[in-house]
């Protein structure tokens, strides 16, 4: 007899519910209880994109993991987050938990996983990230051949990401938001602006492209990225 539920923590892809996959889908519509990450009096980004499949008739568990915390301080809040979660499993329940894009880049599933995939049956499946869906979006070939493609959080001091961007052929710079100022200044300095493409909530309703220097700093939203792409063209 089965005593425990098994853990899933299902990417959901970037926006666009038709980019979550067959099995994501499967999962998500077969299990009790549907867990994911709500910021306080804000929508849950991951429940819109995957609300047309939700049967009505499941549990929906949210939780709250801050951003930007000190480590200390972050654990014993998401440890309180992730009970919940765990007294369903517990209790015998599966849970899916959704994650915006893919689970394990920069996932906040990951948090759910550290504290609970020792104890339960875990499976976790892989979205469509949005570093695969922006440059497509954006209608920009990325990486050719041997390119070496770096990620690069904006949040980094401004001397790292100079010395980043001075050694890959791509890059994608993501969690833009407040540090986007810093980002089009370094981009300026290093003669990459002109290359640089923007865009924010890739493959949603509110998709927007612009050039960097439309950009209003003040109006940069979370869910936005800077992709360089390669020179290379044959
Ligand atoms: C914590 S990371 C999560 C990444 C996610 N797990 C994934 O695979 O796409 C959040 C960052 O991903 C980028 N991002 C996620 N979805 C996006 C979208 N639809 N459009 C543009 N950027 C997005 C933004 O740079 C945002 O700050």
């Amino acid at each position: 007899m089965k005593t425990k539920g098994r853990l899933y923590g299902i990417g959901v892809g970037p926006g666009d519910p038709e980019l979550l996959t067959l099995k994501a889908l499967r999962l998500l519509q077969a299990a009790p209880v549907v867990a994911y990450q709500s910021a306080t009096n804000r929508e849950s980004v991951a429940r819109a994109i995957v609300a047309p499949y939700l049967t009505g008739n499941q549990i929906e568990v949210p939780f709250h993991l801050p951003r930007a915390l000190e480590p200390e301080t972050a654990e014993a809040i998401y440890d309180r987050e992730v009970a919940p979660i765990a007294e369903h499993l517990a209790a015998g329940r599966d849970v899916v938990v959704l994650c915006e894009g893919d689970p394990f880049f920069y996932g906040s599933f990951m948090y759910v996983f550290t504290r609970l995939s020792e104890q339960y049956e875990t499976e976790v499946v892989p979205g469509v990230s949005s570093l695969m869906a922006c440059p497509v979006a954006l209608g920009v070939p990325f990486t050719y051949y041997n390119d070496i493609l770096t990620v690069l959080p904006a949040p980094m001091p401004a001397e790292a990401l100079t010395t980043q961007l001075l050694t890959t052929d791509a890059a994608a710079i993501i969690k833009l938001g407040r540090h986007f100022t810093k980002v089009r200044d370094i981009l300026h300095q290093l003669g990459l602006a002109s290359r640089a493409r923007y865009i924010e909530r890739a493959t949603t309703a509110r998709q927007r492209i612009v050039s960097l220097d439309e950009v209003d700093p003040a109006e940069v939203p979370y869910f936005s990225m800077i992709i360089i792409p390669t020179k290379m063209r044959l």
